[in-house]
């Protein structure tokens, strides 16, 4: 057998694992593009659950009740988590988690821009909860039958938890929207400020999305961007109607042939613009994790040592 046909075998192998829906493995040949684009969408999705602690983090401290509190921890503790099985899933692809981090802080590997916005009520702690884990919920269900084997398991385990944070979310939105009228306007004017930067969470229009296809012919995405999207529209009104808040969407009305939201155009210039570093935060949010990274330093110092005595010891 010469090296091409030999390639041509684990190609015509891969193709046909992928093909019959079963589960790429870490010890299985991949092609090099599959990889590099697992590696790039693995490393996104865990930066994006660690950045995004940041936003509602800011309230920790300022939560109105010891409940609240209680949630709010519980909540960012989770995405934590999150972030470790991503970061898990990403090295079974060959690469360092510490690789992946310098690359976040210098600019060079991306998270979600949907938290380069900032928090500027308790309102947006609910709002977050809502809209932004009912996206990540949206974008994430599919994900649990991505061909590559850990990425799909470890988004089981993460679904059942963005249901939590969104269910949480909901929860605190209802209890304000009970309350005086200045809580509601509270959660109108979050509503108002979350509900575009949350369409624009499943990326660009399909028509501006090169990478698609190839990464639905591998079986990584499910979906393209703009049916997640109205997907995600389809379900939320309902939710909005019953919280009984307006989404600043003029166009948005109901097609009764299609059977769908028919809803305005996101702003994709401002897109853009976040993505390419010009968020209300993005500069806030890098120094924030570069400064955990640096004071954490003599954590990982300690543990490596720790885990050096430990072989010692057991040789
Ligand atoms: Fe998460
Ligand atoms: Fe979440």
């Amino acid at each position: 057998m010469t090296v091409s046909e030999a390639v041509e075998a684990l190609e015509g192998r891969f193709d046909a694992v992928v093909a019959a829906e079963q589960r790429v493995e870490p010890r299985d040949w991949m092609p090099e593009a599959y990889r590099a684009t697992l590696v790039r969408q693995i490393a996104q999705h865990a930066h994006s659950e660690i950045i995004g602690m940041q936003p509602e983090g800011a309230w920790l401290t300022r939560a109105p009740s010891l409940r609240r509190k209680a949630i709010l921890l519980a909540k960012a503790q989770d995405e934590a988590g999150h972030g470790l099985y991503l970061y898990a899933a990403a090295e079974t692809l060959g690469v360092d988690r510490a690789e992946l981090t310098e690359k976040l802080i210098s600019g060079r590997q991306k998270y979600s821009s949907i938290f380069n916005y900032p928090t500027l009520s308790f309102a947006d702690v609910g709002v977050i909860g809502w809209l932004v884990d009912g996206a990540a919920i949206c974008n994430q269900v599919p994900l649990c039958r991505c061909s590559y084997g850990p990425y799909a398991r470890a988004m089981v385990r993460v679904c059942k938890e963005e249901s939590f944070h969104q269910r949480q979310g909901f929860e605190l939105l209802m209890t304000m929207m009970r309350g005086t009228e200045a809580q509601r306007a509270m959660v109108q004017d979050a509503v108002d400020r979350w509900w575009w930067p949350s369409l624009m969470m499943f990326g660009p229009p399909d028509g501006d999305s090169p990478n698609t296809a190839q990464s639905m012919a591998w079986r990584i995405k499910r979906h393209t961007n703009d049916e997640l999207r109205q997907r995600f529209v389809d379900m939320t009104v309902p939710q909005a109607q019953h919280l009984g808040v307006t989404l600043p969407d003029p166009e948005l009305v109901w097609d009764e042939e299609r059977g769908s939201w028919t809803f305005g155009e996101p702003d994709w210039s401002e897109l853009k613009q976040v993505i390419k570093g010009q968020g209300p935060c993005n500069a806030q949010r890098i120094e924030r994790r570069r400064a955990a990274h640096e004071d954490g330093a003599w954590v990982r110092e300690a543990a490596l040592a720790h885990a050096e005595k430990q072989k010692e010891r057991n040789r």
